[in-house]
C-alpha cells in the first residue's frame, strides 16, 4: 500500500500516534493498516541497541558491539571513501540488528574547545564538516538505513543544554553553524534532521518554524523528518505548526492528547498534522520494504575494520629529529595505564558496549625488547610516587620511552562542559620527570578534544590518536613502529592557552550563549588575530616528505557563475609510500565586508609512492568565494581579487595564486539621506547617476585639499567616502532641490 492510501485510512488518534514514540527507541505500529514499528538507536561512531530498558545518556546496557573512532578523529582523516564506507559497515549493522535509523552524525561546530561533546563532532570549519556529514550519510544511507543530522542547529554547548539561548547574527549563523548542514541536506537527502534543545535567537528549535520549515524544507528541499532531541518538545502543537514531526522518546500520552484536542478545537489543522504524518510513513516504509534479512554483524571484522580507519585518522604533531617510527630492535618502554587501559570514546548517549578492545600492551607482549610500566591511575590526577619512580626508572635505561596520555573518562561528556584544556597533573607532572630521564620520549594522546602541552618544547616527538575506537590499541602500535603512515590532519586548531580561544569571554554564558565572536571561529580567528597556535588547523606530518609545484588556474577572471579549475602536482620526495591531504584556501583581498583571512573551500587526499608525483584538481564554483549577504539575503560574491592558496596546513601555503572574481548579482538598496557616498557607489546605478554629479562637485569643491600638506588627499577621499548625502547640503555642494532629485534618481 503507498503512503497516500495509508494515510486516508488512518484515524486522528493513530495519526497523533505515529508522531509521537511508543517508546525510547520505537515508533508506534498500527496493525490494521500494515504499519510496523521501526527501531531507532544511537550513534554516530557505533551502534548502541539497547534491547533492555532505554535511557539516553549512555547509562543502561546496549548490546555488544564496535566503536568505530568518534567524530573528531574520523574528521582528522579529511578523507571522504573513508567516511563513506564507515556510514557503510554502520549501515549493515544496523540492518543486521533491524534498525531503521542511526542518531547521526553530530555536525555542530567546535565553537570553543571546551564543549564536553566536541568528540562527538566533526572540526571548527563548516565546510570540512559538511564534506564529511555528507558522505558519511551517503554510506549509511546506501544500506537503506536513515541517517539523523543532529543536533539542529547552534547547539554548540552542554551547560544549560536544555534551555540555553543562542545568540547568533545571520551572518554567521549562515555562514558557520548552518553552512554545516546545508550541503549534507542538498546533497545526501538525509532520513532525519534532529531539532536540538537550545532556543536560537529567543525561540526554541523545536518550535522554530523558520529553522525547521522555511530553511530547511523551502529552501534546501529537505523531505524527511524532524525529531526532537529526547525530551525537547516545549508546546507540541506550536512544534508540528513549525514542522516538527516526531516526539521522542514520547513517554506519556499528554502530548499525543493535545494533538487530537487541538485538531478537534480547530488550532491545528489536519492538514498540517497530515504533513508530518506522511514524513513519517515515508521513513517507515522506506525501511521496512528494503530490510535486508541477510545482513550480518561481524563484530570481529568490523572491529578489524575500526582499527583501519583509525590508523587514518591519527595525527603526527610533532616528530623532531625522526624520533618516529620506532626501530623495531630498540629498547622501549611504554608507560601510563592508557597503554593498558586505553580512552578511546566519550561518555553519554554515544557510548559503545564494546565487543573487542585493543590495547598497546598486550600488542606488544610477543615483543621482549618492549616493557610497559603503569606510570599513572587514569581515573586521578595525583601523582603515584611509586608509579613514578618505577617509569622514570624505566625510561633512563631504555633507548626510547612512549607515554600513553590524555583525557581521563570523566573530562570529555554529553551533558558537562570542560572547564580547562589540561590533562591531569599527574599525567603532565609524568611526562616532564620521564623527559628529563630519556630525551627520546613520544607521547601518544587520547582525547577528544585540545589539551594544552606544557611539556611541548622538550618532548621530540608527539602523537594525537584521539578517540581511536575500539581498536585504537593494536592501530597506535603499527603507528608507532611505522607499519602505517600516518596521514591524517587536525580538524580544529590547538590552541597555545584557553585565554586565546575565540569564544573565551563569552562561553558558556548563563542563560545566553552570546555568539560574539561571529564568523571568526577557530583558525578564521587565529589567522584574523595574527595568533600563534599550539597547532594550527590542517596540521599532521608525515614519515615522508611531500614536495608541491606546477599550480594553474584554468582562467585569470571570472564571474561568478563561471566554475575555476585549479590544478597543482604533489610529489612523495621520501622514502617510503605516504598520503598527504593536499588543502585548498580561498582568501578574499579586496572584501569591503569582514572575512576571514583564509577559508577552506577543497581538499584532496592522495597516496604517493615514494618518487611519484601525481597532479590533483580542484572545480571552485560561486560556493569558495561567496559569503552570506543577509541585505541579499543570500551567498554573495563580492567582485575583485581571490588569493587561491594551497597548503599542507592553514598556515603552510605551499603555492598562491590569484583570480580576479566578477559578481553578476547586486545588493538592493534604498538609499537615504544617511547613505554615504561610499554606498551609493558600490552600486551599478549610483555610479551613474554620480558620474553626472562628480563633475559639479570637483568644479564647485569647499575641499580642495592643496594647501593641507602630505595625506590630505587621502583625508578629503575618506570624508568624502564616508560622507552621507545630506551633508553635502549642509557643505554646499548640492542644493536641496539637486539632493532631492538624486535621492529620487537613485531609488528609481
Ligand atoms: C542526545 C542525543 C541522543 C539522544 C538519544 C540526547 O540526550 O543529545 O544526541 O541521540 O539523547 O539518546
Amino acid at each position: 500500500m503507498d503512503v497516500q492510501s495509508i494515510l486516508k485510512q488512518m484515524t486522528l488518534e493513530e495519526k497523533a500516534g505515529l508522531c509521537t514514540g511508543r517508546d525510547f527507541w520505537h515508533t508506534k505500529d498500527i496493525e490494521r493498516l500494515g504499519v510496523p514499528s521501526v527501531m531507532m538507536c544511537d550513534g554516530p561512531h557505533g551502534l548502541r541497541k539497547q534491547d533492555g530498558e532505554g535511557d539516553h545518556l549512555g547509562i543502561n546496557e546496549s548490546i555488544k558491539a564496535v566503536c568505530f573512532p568518534t567524530a573528531s578523529a574520523l574528521a582528522s582523516s579529511f578523507d571522504r571513501d573513508l567516511l563513506r564506507s564507515v556510514g557503510e559497515t554502520l549501515g549493515n549493522e544496523c540492518q543486521a540488528e533491524n534498525v531503521s535509523l542511526l542518531l547521526g552524525p553530530g555536525l555542530n561546530m567546535k565553537r570553543s574547545p571546551l564543549c564536553g561533546r566536541n568528540f562527538e563532532y566533526f572540526s571548527e570549519d563548516p565546510y570540512l564538516t559538511a564534506e564529511m556529514t555528507t558522505e558519511f550519510v551517503k554510506g549509511l544511507q546506501s544500506k537503506n538505513v536513515g541517517a539523523c543530522l543532529k543536533h539542529y542547529a547552534a547547539n554548540d554547548q552542554e551547560t544549560l543544554r536544555m534551555t540555553s539561548d543562542s545568540v547568533v547574527d545571520e551572518r554567521t549563523l549562515r555562514e558557520v553553524y548552518l553552512a554545516c548542514f546545508e550541503k549534507p541536506v542538498r546533497e545526501a537527502k538525509p532520513y532525519s534532521v534532529m531539532c536540538s534543545y537550545n532556543q536560537l535567537n529567543g525561540e526554541y528549535l523545536s518550535e522554530n518554524k523558520r529553522l525547521l520549515t522555511d530553511i530547511l524544507r523551502d529552501e534546501w528541499g529537505f523531505d524527511g523528518f524532524v525529531v526532537t532531541d529526547w525530551g525537547a518538545v516545549q508546546d507540541r502543537v506550536k512544534g508540528l505548526l513549525a514542522g516538527l514531526d516526531l516526539d521522542m522518546p514520547g513517554i506519556g500520552d499528554g502530548n499525543q492528547k493535545k494533538i487530537i484536542q487541538a485538531v478537534k478545537d480547530g488550532i491545528l489543522p489536519e492538514e498540517k498534522l497530515d504533513e508530518a504524518v506522511l514524513n513519517m510513513l515515508k521513513y517507515i516504509m522506506r525501511y521496512s520494504e528494503n530490510r535486508d534479512t541477510n545482513a550480518v554483524f561481524d563484530r570481529e571484522k568490523d572491529h578489524a575494520k575500526a582499527g583501519d580507519i583509525a590508523a587514518e585518522c591519527a595525527v603526527l604533531l610533532k616528530n623532531n629529529g625522526g624520533l618516529l617510527p620506532l626501530n623495531k630492535s630498540a629498547k622501549i618502554i611504554f608507560i601510563g595505564e592508557f597503554a593498558e587501559n586505553p580512552r578511546y570514546q566519550g561518555s553519554g548517549s554515544s557510548h559503545i558496549n564494546s565487543a573487542f578492545v585493543s590495547n598497546a600492551a598486550d600488542t606488544v607482549k610477543g615483543m621482549n625488547n618492549v616493557l610497559y610500566a603503569k606510570g599513572y591511575i587514569a581515573k586521578s590526577s595525583e601523582p603515584d610516587a611509586a608509579l613514578e619512580k618505577e617509569a622514570v626508572d624505566a625510561a633512563r635505561q631504555a633507548d626510547v620511552a612512549v607515554i600513553f596520555a590524555g583525557l581521563p573518562n570523566s573530562y570529555e561528556t554529553e551533558g558537562v562542559d570542560r572547564k580547562h584544556l589540561d590533562i591531569p597533573d599527574n599525567q603532565n607532572r609524568l611526562i616532564e620527570a620521564v623527559v628529563k630521564a630519556q630525551p627520546n620520549t613520544v607521547v601518544v594522546l587520547h582525547n577528544g578534544a585540545p589539551v594544552t602541552m606544557p611539556w611541548i618544547d622538550r618532548v621530540p616527538s608527539v602523537f594525537e590518536m584521539y578517540l581511536g575506537g575500539d581498536n585504537v590499541g593494536k592501530t597506535t602500535v603499527s603507528l608507532l613502529f611505522g607499519d602505517v603512515n600516518p596521514s591524517g590532519k587536525l580538524a580544529e586548531s590547538f590552541p597555545l592557552r584557553l585565554a586565546d580561544t575565540p569564544a573565551y569571554l563569552f562561553y558558556p554564558g548563563g542563560k545566553t550563549a552570546e555568539y560574539r565572536e561571529g564568523i571568526y571561529v577557530g583558525y578564521r580567528y587565529y589567522d584574523k588575530r595574527e595568533m600563534d597556535v599550539l597547532f594550527p588547523f590542517g596540521h599532521g606530518l608525515s614519515y615522508t616528505e611531500f614536495e608541491y609545484g606546477g599550480l594553474k588556474l584554468s582562467k585569470t577572471k571570472i564571474n561568478d557563475n563561471e566554475r575555476l579549475t585549479v590544478t597543482v602536482k604533489v610529489k612523495n620526495v621520501g622514502k617510503v609510500a605516504g598520503k598527504e591531504v593536499v588543502q585548498l584556501y580561498v582568501r578574499d583581498i579586496e572584501s569591503t565586508e569582514g572575512r576571514p583571512i583564509r577559508e577552506l573551500k577543497d581538499f584532496a587526499k592522495v597516496e604517493l609512492q615514494p618518487g611519484e608525483e601525481k597532479v590533483i584538481s580542484f572545480v571552485l564554483d560561486k560556493n569558495a568565494f561567496a559569503y552570506y549577504e543577509p541585505r541579499l539575503p543570500g551567498w554573495y560574491v563580492e567582485s575583485g581579487m581571490f588569493g587561491i592558496d594551497i597548503g599542507s596546513s592553514s598556515r603552510d601555503i605551499r603555492l598562491s595564486s590569484e583570480v580576479e572574481v566578477e559578481s553578476t548579482q547586486e545588493i538592493p538598496m534604498i538609499f537615504t539621506a544617511h547613505s554615504t557616498v561610499g554606498e551609493i557607489m558600490q552600486t551599478e546605478k549610483g555610479r551613474m547617476v554620480m558620474a553626472g554629479m562628480q563633475k559639479h562637485n570637483q568644479d564647485s569643491s569647499h575641499m580642495s585639499s592643496e594647501h593641507l600638506g602630505e595625506g590630505s588627499d587621502e583625508m578629503v577621499k575618506a570624508m568624502m567616502v564616508e560622507m552621507p548625502l545630506k551633508k553635502a547640503v549642509s557643505f554646499g555642494q548640492m542644493t536641496e532641490e539637486q539632493f532631492e532629485s538624486l535621492i529620487k534618481a537613485l531609488n528609481e
